[in-house]
């Protein structure tokens, strides 16, 4: 390697077009999921407060959002459910009418190009908001797996096209890719969220989607924050158990096993940019404290440089629209 004063790394910084031609890793809308969050009701436009800029849409409105996509170069969307009313295994997420479901067939309807992405978990939909079934205050596994291979299997026949399990329950994927083979659903990839952390990240997500656990919380499912090589243990268990795209979930104190994943694994790896993450950003460029555009592109570079092929991000849409 040679050195100064033959080396000036100076002399490929000089302008702007040497800066491009030898830039290492670019975004592009295509990179791009769009998350949403789905009410009933019509006309619903409901703010969520601490994500400025995200809310709370009933199907109606959320069409006439994602119609807006295909333009901006965002393939894929993300769907998060408001159910009418919530019980204690989550009926309304494997009802083929329940909202999410309405607004897969919507989508599906009024832009059929868009990737439609099924988030598959209880949290949404139990009254005790944990992400399986509850008994003796306990988590129960095994049983939960029969209820998220049908809520998959009912997202999949409204019309989605990818099924994103993010409940942390063993043997989900396996459980999932039986039901949507015997379903004629064979061709419905799984994007498993494998490496996915209990984070108080999720913060705002949860005012969101309204699915705050009502005692405890999901250290019992969710991984611990401080496991790296347990984190390759369960991309390596979805991946044998079918998993198509795997997922790191949250990303920015996670980029270490984006890119241990993508070193160790080829499937596609997604990284979840998450509620908090975003919140952060805008809480403090409505302060004034930050530039929004310039660290929204330095963050989510970042996570495309530590390996990411794909980010969902509620700064989708801006980024589409600032990127030249
Ligand atoms: C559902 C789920 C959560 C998120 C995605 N799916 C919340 C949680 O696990 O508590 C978080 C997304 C975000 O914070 O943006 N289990």
């Amino acid at each position: 390697m040679s050195v100064f004063p033959a080396s000036r790394l100076r002399r490929l910084r000089r302008t702007d077009t040497l800066r491009a031609m030898v830039r290492e890793t670019s975004l592009a809308p295509g990179d791009f999921i769009l998350p949403f969050f789905v009410t009933h009701g019509r006309g619903v436009r409901d703010e969520v407060r601490s994500m400025p800029g995200v809310f709370q849409l009933s199907v109606d409105e959320l069409v006439r959002e994602v119609r807006e996509l295909p333009g901006l170069g965002i393939p894929a969307v993300l769907l998060f459910g408001l159910p009418a009313a919530k019980d204690p295994h989550g009926r309304e997420a494997y009802d083929k009418d329940g909202i999410v479901q309405q607004a897969m067939r919507a989508i599906k309807d009024a832009s059929p190009e868009t990737i439609v992405v099924g988030d598959v978990c209880l949290c949404e939909y139990t009254d005790h908001g944990h992400c399986g079934v509850v008994e003796n205050g306990q988590v129960l596994n095994d049983p939960t797996l029969e209820l998220l291979a049908q809520m998959s299997v009912v997202q999949a026949q409204a019309g989605a096209d990818v099924i994103a399990p993010s409940d942390m329950m063993d043997g989900r994927v396996g459980a999932i890719r039986r039901a949507l083979d015997e379903h004629q659903l064979a061709d419905v990839p799984i994007m498993a969220y494998s490496a996915k952390f209990a984070s108080g990240f999720y913060g705002p997500f949860r005012e969101a989607a309204d699915s705050t656990p009502q005692f405890g919380d999901r250290r019992s499912y969710q991984m611990d924050p401080a496991n790296g090589r347990e984190a390759m243990r369960e991309i390596a268990q979805d991946v044998a158990e079918g998993a198509d795209m795997i997922m790191v979930k949250p990303a920015l104190a996670y980029l270490d096993l984006i890119r241990r994943a993508r070193e160790a694994f080829d499937l596609p790896v997604v990284a979840y940019n998450v509620s908090g993450e975003y919140s952060m950003v805008k809480a403090a460029a409505q302060n004034g404290w930050i530039d929004e555009q310039r660290i929204v592109l330095e963050i989510l570079t970042g996570i495309k440089r530590a390996g990411a092929d794909l980010i969902i991000s509620y700064h989708a849409r801006d980024v589409a629209k600032w990127l030249p």
